[in-house]
C-alpha cells in the first residue's frame, strides 16, 4: 500500500481512500511473516537456547517414569515368582518422584526465561512501532483516526504478547513431551500405539480449518476493537465531551459506542466458541482411548500376543499424559494462526514508508544564512487529492530576508496555513523549491531544520503536565530563571506566579484549565525558550478576546524582534507594520508590498481592510 500521495496519477484519491479502508478492514498479507516474527527473537538467542535445553531435558525426563512404571509393576509389585520385590519397588518409586521434582524445577526456570524473553520482545516491538509512527509524515496522521493508530499499538501488540511469551515454551515443551510419550509408547507396545494415534491426522486437518476461521474472526475483532478505541478517544476527550454536551448528543455517542460494543461482544463470543466443538471431540477421543486400549489388549492376548499388566498400566499412564500436551500444542497452533493476523497488522504499520524522510546526503542548516526563507515557483497539492483538482498552492514565489517581519493575509481557505507548513517540510511540494537558509528543505536534515523553526498556531497544544514541564519541552535543561525570563517576555509570569503551585501547576489535557489567552501565552513562552531563527505565527491571536489579544500581540511583537517572523494574520490591524505583506488568494500570491503600498493599490488587501473596518464600526 502506498503512503505516498506526492504526484499521484489520476484517481489517486479513490485509491488512497480505498487503501485507508483496507488498512483496517482485513488481515493484510505480509510476505515472510513467520521469518519476520522469528527475527524479533534474534537478540535473545542465548536465553532461548537455554530455554530450549531446559524444555527438551524436562520433557525427555517424562519418558522415563512410564518405563519405570512397567518395571515397578512387572518386577516390583507382581514378579513372576514370589511376593513383591520391595527394595526394587522403593527404588523405582524414589526415582519416579525425584524425576518429577527435577522436571518441575526445570519448568519454573523455563517459565521465567520464556516470560522474560516474550515480554522483552513485545516491549521492543511496541517501542519500534511507536518510534516508527513518530517518523511518519503529518499527512499520515491527518488521514488516519488517532484511535485506530493507538489500537494497533495497544490492542494488536498486546494481543500477540501472550503468544510471544507462551508459544516458544509451549510448542517446544509439549512437542517434546508428545514425542517422548510417543517413543515411550512405542517401546511399551507398537500395536497399542497404533490404536492410540490412528485418529491423529484427522485432528490435524480439523485443527487447520478451525485455525483459519479463528484468524478471520481475530482480524474482525481487532478491527472492531480499534473502532471502539477510536470512538472512546474521540468522544471522551475534553473537546469531544464538550461537543457532545453542547449538542445534547451524549445519547447518540452512547448509542454509537453501544453498537460497536455489541459487535465486539458477538465477535468475542464467536472467537471463544470457534473450535470448542473441535476441542470437545478431541477430548472425548483422547479420554476414550484407555477404554479402547483394554479392549484391544484383550484381543491381542487372545491372539497370543504377550501383553503384561505392567505394559497396560504404563501405556495408559503415558497416553493420559499425552492428552494435556497434545491439547496444548493444538491450542497454541490455533493461537499462532490467530496471532498471525495480529502480527500482520503490526508489520503492516512497520512497513509504512514515511513519505518524508531525510535524503541520504542531507546536510545541516547553513548557520551563516539563518533566517532566509524562499519559495521558488512552488506548487502544492495535499496528498490524496487528484491531479485533476486545482492545486492548493500554485506557482508561489517569494523571498523573506533574515530578520524581516512578513505577513500572509487572505481569505480563509486561501492556503496561508498550508504555505507555512511547507517551511518546516511537514509536506513536500509537488514542484518548485522551498529553501531554508539558502538550501532546499528536502536537502536538509529534519532535525536541524526543525531546530530553527518555532511555530505558534491558533490551536495551541499543551501536555497534561505542569506548566514548567510544558515549557521545558522546548529546552529540557532550561533553568527556573530561564523559564521565568521567557514567561515574563510572554506576559504570563504574573499569572503563573499567582497560582498556588506556580510553575508546578498541572494543566489539563491540551491546556484546559488555562484560558485561551493564558494558554496562548504559555505557548509563546515555550517557543521563546526554543529561540528559533524563524518564527511562524498562524493566527496566534485570532481565538482571543480583544483584551488578551492586545496583551498577546504585544508579546508577539517583542518575540518577533531579532528573528525572521512569518505571521498569518486574521486581524489586519496586527500587520500594519510588516516589512512585506503577501496577499494570498486561492493558492496564489496576488499582491505584495507594505501596508501603505497595498492600500494605495486598492486591490484585494484594501478590500479586506475595508471590510474589517466596517465590522469594527458596526460593533
Ligand atoms: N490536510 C489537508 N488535506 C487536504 N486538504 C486540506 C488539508 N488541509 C487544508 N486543506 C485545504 O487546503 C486549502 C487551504 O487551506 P489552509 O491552508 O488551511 O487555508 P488558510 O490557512 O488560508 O485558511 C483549503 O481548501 C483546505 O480545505
Ligand atoms: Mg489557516
Amino acid at each position: 500500500m502506498s503512503m505516498h500521495g506526492r504526484g499521484g496519477p489520476m484517481g489517486a484519491m479513490s485509491r488512497d481512500a480505498r487503501a485507508q479502508r483496507e488498512q483496517n478492514a482485513s488481515a493484510p498479507v505480509i510476505p515472510h511473516l513467520f521469518r519476520r516474527v522469528a527475527e524479533l527473537f534474534r537478540p535473545f538467542r542465548a536465553p532461548l537456547i537455554i530455554t530450549g535445553v531446559l524444555v527438551i531435558s524436562s520433557a525427555a525426563l517424562t519418558v522415563i517414569p512410564p518405563l519405570l512404571i512397567e518395571v515397578a509393576f512387572n518386577q516390583g509389585l507382581f514378579p513372576k515368582t514370589g511376593g513383591p520385590n520391595m527394595s526394587l519397588l522403593v527404588t523405582m518409586v524414589v526415582l519416579m518422584i525425584a524425576i518429577w521434582i527435577v522436571s518441575a524445577g526445570l519448568g519454573v526456570g523455563q517459565t521465567y526465561l520464556t516470560q522474560t524473553v516474550g515480554n522483552k520482545v513485545m516491549g521492543a516491538l511496541r517501542v519500534r512501532l511507536f518510534s516508527h509512527l513518530q517518523a511518519m509524515e503529518l499527512a499520515f496522521f491527518t488521514r488516519t483516526k488517532t484511535g485506530i493508530i493507538q489500537s494497533r499499538l495497544q490492542n494488536d501488540v498486546g494481543g500477540v504478547a501472550g503468544v510471544l511469551s507462551n508459544t516458544v515454551s509451549t510448542v517446544l515443551g509439549n512437542t517434546v513431551t508428545v514425542l517422548a510419550a510417543f517413543v515411550a509408547m512405542l517401546i511399551l507396545s507398537w500395536q497399542l500405539t497404533l490404536v492410540a494415534v490412528i485418529m491423529l491426522p484427522l485432528m490435524v486437518i480439523a485443527q487447520r480449518k478451525v485455525g483459519q476461521v479463528r484468524a478471520r474472526i481475530a482480524t474482525k475483532t481487532q478491527e472492531s476493537l480499534s473502532e471502539m478505541t477510536a470512538i472512546t478517544q474521540e468522544a471522551l476527550s475534553v473537546s469531544g465531551i464538550m461537543l457532545a454536551k453542547s449538542f445534547s448528543q451524549q445519547g447518540a455517542e452512547v448509542a454509537r459506542y453501544d453498537k460497536e460494543n455489541k459487535v465486539q461482544i458477538g465477535l468475542q463470543v464467536r472467537q471463544a466458541m470457534s473450535g470448542q466443538w473441535f476441542f470437545a471431540m478431541v477430548q472425548v477421543f483422547l479420554s476414550s482411548i484407555p477404554a479402547v486400549i483394554y479392549l484391544v489388549a484383550g484381543f491381542l492376548i487372545t491372539g497370543g500376543v504377550n501383553v503384561t499388566i505392567g505394559t497396560i498400566v504404563a501405556f495408559t499412564t503415558v497416553q493420559a499424559r499425552l492428552l494435556f500436551p497434545l491439547m496444548n500444542v493444538m491450542q497454541v497452533g490455533l493461537d499462532l494462526q490467530t496471532s498471525q493476523a495480529l502480527f500482520a497488522r503490526i508489520f503492516q504499520y512497520l512497513d509504512l514508508m514515511p513519505a518524508i524522510t531525510d535524503a541520504p546526503d542531507a546536510v545541516r542548516v547553513d548557520a551563516a544564512k539563518l533566517g532566509k526563507v524562499e519559495f521558488d515557483d512552488v506548487t502544492f497539492r495535499y496528498p490524496g487529492s487528484g491531479e485533476a483538482e486545482s492545486p492548493t498552492l500554485s506557482n508561489i514565489s517569494l523571498a523573506i530576508e533574515p530578520g524581516q517581519f512578513v505577513a500572509f493575509v487572505g481569505p480563509s481557505g486561501s492556503g496561508k496555513t498550508t504555505l507555512s507548513y511547507l517551511v518546516p517540510r511537514f509536506f513536500d511540494v509537488a514542484s518548485g523549491h522551498v529553501r531554508f537558509a539558502g538550501t532546499d528543505v528536502r536537502e536538509l536534515t529534519a532535525e536541524s531544520l526543525l531546530a530553527n523553526i518555532g511555530i505558534v498556531s491558533q490551536e495551541t497544544y499543551l501536555f497534561h503536565a505542569t506548566i514548567a514541564e510544558n515549557l521545558r519541552y522546548a529546552k529540557p535543561d532550561a533553568s527556573q530563571a530561564e523559564l521565568e525570563r521567557v514567561a515574563k517576555a510572554a506576559s504570563i509570569h504574573d499569572t503563573i506566579a499567582s497560582f498556588p503551585q506556580g510553575y508546578h501547576t498541572l494543566v489539563g489535557e491540551r491546556g484546559y484549565r488555562l484560558s485561551g489567552g493564558e494558554k496562548q501565552r504559555v505557548a509563546i513562552a515555550r517557543v521563546l525558550l526554543k529561540d528559533p531563527s524563524v518564527l511562524i505565527l498562524d493566527e496566534a491571536t485570532s481565538s482571543l478576546d480583544t483584551v488578551s489579544e492586545r496583551v498577546v500581540q504585544k508579546t508577539l511583537d517583542k518575540a518577533a524582534r531579532n528573528r525572521t517572523t512569518i505571521t498569518i494574520a486574521h486581524r489586519l490591524s496586527t500587520v500594519v507594520n510588516a516589512d512585506i505583506i503577501f496577499v494570498i488568494d486561492a493558492g496564489r500570491v496576488v499582491e505584495r508590498g507594505t501596508h501603505a503600498v497595498l492600500m494605495k493599490k486598492k486591490g484585494l488587501y484594501a478590500k479586506l481592510v475595508a471590510e474589517q473596518d466596517d465590522l469594527r464600526q458596526a460593533r
